[in-house]
């Protein structure tokens, strides 16, 4: 792809500049791509019923064209516009859960093309919940389709400077608005079959939905690596969220698991190689070698999950040569962050 230059518009205290966001808005409605920030990460955004701009999209990625898109909107109005029909189950959700950090899948009409779609029949549709996000939809008066602005296989941005860093050149502008609350992807439910079922588990948990919709699955091909059927969400096939360097999750007992930790840690840096160490609050000064960072506290996993990316990407600028991170119980919002974890080590896991 020809390099073009990439612009930044950064928001003050009342958001993005007007003239910006116009110009920002006429690109989209034009083809163009823009990034921009959403409460979970930051996206990669392109008129959604354009199959010019979704290609686009992929393109500067790096995205295999099979893996879908999800469509952003404004207004519960816009998904009346996009869908074969209603369920009952997509307002109760909606009236309880949007604006927020939660996808839905239901069947499409012809109104977003396949590109968008990578092919299927059913179509992502989410309405974020973070002003810079609601202010470009209205504004350009478009559904936004958006992937996370990371190339394919790095981790997701939750700041700016990591969509220059990934897609600088690649696309028109990026609207930085700061570093995002959630940092982990929207969780998203599949509503085209008998039960919901959760393909992606994420902020709004497994629990949460089934408080307003009764039986609620989770997709057996994300839970269990040895499923015989894959992951139903294209995107959740590909490992992903990847650092450079290998990274192994260390399972058990907290003592055990801050000895085994130093004790492999040791090995490889007494063979010369750089080793990071993802560690918490309570145990990081525990760690007397290697580079330790403290991914936040075991109280508070919204903050785990906060920090998770920018973890990952900062042992990637280090050049670290392996990274070995302790583990988090999956109840709650821990199933999304273990989700994650897992993905970015390959599923490659100790217990100690
Ligand atoms: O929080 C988020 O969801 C962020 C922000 C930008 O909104 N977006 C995001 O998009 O994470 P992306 O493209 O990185 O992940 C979308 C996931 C992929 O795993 C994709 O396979 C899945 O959603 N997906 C999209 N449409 C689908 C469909 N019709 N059926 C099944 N899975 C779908
Ligand atoms: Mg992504």
């Amino acid at each position: 792809m020809s390099a073009m230059k990439t612009r930044v518009f950064t928001a003050g205290k009342n958001g993005i500049d007007e003239q910006e966001m116009a110009v920002a808005a006429e690109i989209i409605r034009a083809g163009g791509l823009v990034a921009f920030p959403t409460e979970t990460v930051y996206g990669l955004g392109g008129d959604a019923t354009n199959p010019d701009a979704s290609r686009k999209i992929y393109e500067a990625k790096g995205r295999p064209s099979d893996n879908p898109l999800i469509v952003h909107i404004e207004n519960f109005g816009q998904l009346e516009e996009i869908v074969a029909e209603v369920p009952k189950e997509a307002r109760v959700l909606a009236e309880k859960f949007w604006p927020g950090p939660l996808t839905m899948i239901l069947n499409k009409n012809e109104k977003i093309p396949y590109e968008t779609t990578g092919g299927l029949d059913t179509v992502a549709i989410r309405m974020p919940n973070h002003p810079v996000a609601q202010a470009f939809l209205k504004e350009s008066g478009c559904m936004i389709a958006a992937p996370s602005a990371n190339t394919s296989g790095r981790p997701s941005p939750t700041r700016a400077s990591h969509v220059w860093e990934d897609l600088q050149g690649r696309i028109d502008v990026i609207l930085d608005g700061g570093e995002v609350g959630i940092g982990i992807e929207s969780t998203i439910v599949d509503l085209t079959e008998e039960v919901p079922v959760i393909l992606r588990p994420g902020f709004i948990t497994l629990e949460m939905l089934s408080e307003v919709l009764g039986t609620v699955k989770m997709d057996p091909g994300i839970v269990d690596e040895n499923s015989k059927k894959p992951p139903k969400a294209p995107g959740m096939r590909y490992r992903h969220y990847a650092p450079k360097a290998e990274l192994t999750l260390v399972e058990g007992q907290e003592n055990q698991v801050v000895s085994a930790i130093n004790g492999y840690a040791e090995k490889l840096i007494s063979s010369g190689k750089k080793v990071g160490i993802i560690a918490t609050e309570e145990t990081k000064d525990r760690y007397p070698e290697g580079m330790v960072v403290s991914i936040g506290s075991r109280n508070d996993e919204a903050q785990v999950a906060r920090h998770l990316y920018q973890v990952l990407r900062q042992f990637d600028e280090w050049d670290v040569d392996a990274i070995y991170s302790e583990s988090f119980p999956t109840a709650g919002v821990g199933q999304a962050i273990m989700n994650r974890l897992l993905k970015a080590a390959g599923h490659k896991k100790i217990t100690v």
